[in-house]
């Protein structure tokens, strides 16, 4: 089993990247859960596939657990659904030595681990994710989140879990679009920080798209050592961390104006990724080159590279909305070399729609 660790002073925890499967989950439990009580969060496609590994490993270890079972997709991530968590926790008498397990995905990740951030001040949060997204993005980090009926993640907090199990091989029953939404965040991992990184991708890719086990471990490996090294620089995105936003303020706004059903997070993100360049591009920061080599990754692992029907105004309305924004000015994260995005602050909508003609 390998290990990175999040240094955030008190708040520092492990990341565990397993080799056996569920087999080393006891070890990596040891010392993170301080009370008996545990309440596992996770969705009903999680339920038949995990949950009984999960709990007769937590059984084994003495603890009590129960269950709280939520419908799979992004729209429980919301009141009416944290609601009926707390109640669920109220119920099985979680205390503030208990703890929640989120095990699943994105949405899992974020709602269970906002449950744990509020619930009573705060109780204890261990992440096991299961998608490729969250084992590589979402449950490193601290952000948790549920989504107002106008934004989404807009109701939220920084509060890390106690540590991160990622097992592998839970990828490789993955269907392959949910695959390909993770490797997107994995693949911007690489343009924003580590140009070597990129071209191991490149000649690594018929391997991780067959889900090769060893290789797939060794891309979560790097994919995490960069998102932490930013997260503890900027735990709570003053600055560094929005770099990690490569992508996303088109991306966001291309989710949001095509009504969060079309593309998944990384598909967006992905032609989010290509847009940015070409801004970027036509500011001068890169070359051509660049968009293209981007694009041919992106391809390899199955993402768009291009809207069908590009309607800028309503995505570009879309991005005044986003958190990063500042006095009216959009915040975009745009590369400057491979491996390399730097913020900027100052762009109006109209010099963005002009530069991504
Ligand atoms: N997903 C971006 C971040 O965690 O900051």
């Amino acid at each position: 089993m390998k290990s990175i660790t999040v240094n955030l002073k008190n708040k520092s925890y492990p990341i565990y990247i397993a080799s056996e499967g569920w087999e080393e989950l006891p070890q990596a439990i040891e010392g993170k859960i301080r009370g008996k009580k545990v309440l596992v969060v996770c969705d009903e496609n999680i339920l038949p596939l995990y949950y009984n590994s999960v709990k007769s490993v937590l059984i084994s270890m003495g603890y009590q657990t129960d269950v709280a079972v939520i419908p799979p997709g992004e729209a429980s991530k919301s009141f009416d659904r944290a609601q009926r968590l707390y109640t669920k926790a109220l119920e099985t008498g979680l205390d503030r030595s208990s703890s929640i397990i989120a095990l699943g995905g994105g949405v899992t990740g974020d709602l269970a681990g906002f449950i744990a951030a509020t619930y009573m001040r705060g109780i204890g949060l261990i992440q096991i994710p299961t998608s490729l997204l969250a084992q590589v993005d979402s449950s490193i980090g601290g952000k948790v989140a549920i989504n107002h009926p106008l934004a989404k993640n807009i109701i939220g907090a920084f509060y890390q879990p106690n540590m991160v199990f990622i097992d592998p091989h839970t990828l490789i029953s993955l269907p392959l679009r949910e695959f390909a939404t993770g490797m997107a965040e994995l693949i911007k991992h690489a343009f924003i920080a580590d140009q070597d990184f990129i071209s191991w991708l490149e000649d690594k890719m018929e391997a991780l798209i067959s889900r090769d086990i060893q290789t797939l471990s060794d891309a979560l490996y790097r994919s995490c050592q960069i998102k932490v090294s930013v997260v503890e620089q900027d735990e709570k995105e003053t600055g560094l961390r929005m770099i990690l936003n490569f992508g996303h303020t088109i991306g966001h706004a291309i989710e949001a104006a095509t009504g969060y059903s079309k593309y998944t997070h990384g598909e967006a993100v992905a032609m989010g990724m290509v847009y940015e360049s070409k801004i970027a591009m036509n500011m001068g920061l890169i070359s051509q080159d660049y968009i293209d080599r981007l694009v041919c990754i992106l391809k390899k692992a199955n993402l768009p590279t291009q809207l069908d029907t590009p309607e800028w105004d309503p995505i570009i309305d879309r991005m005044a909305y986003d958190k990063k924004n500042m006095d009216q000015r959009i915040v975009l994260v745009l590369p400057t070399r491979y491996g390399k995005v730097e913020v900027f602050k100052d762009l109006n909508p109209d010099q963005i729609k002009r530069l991504l003609k």
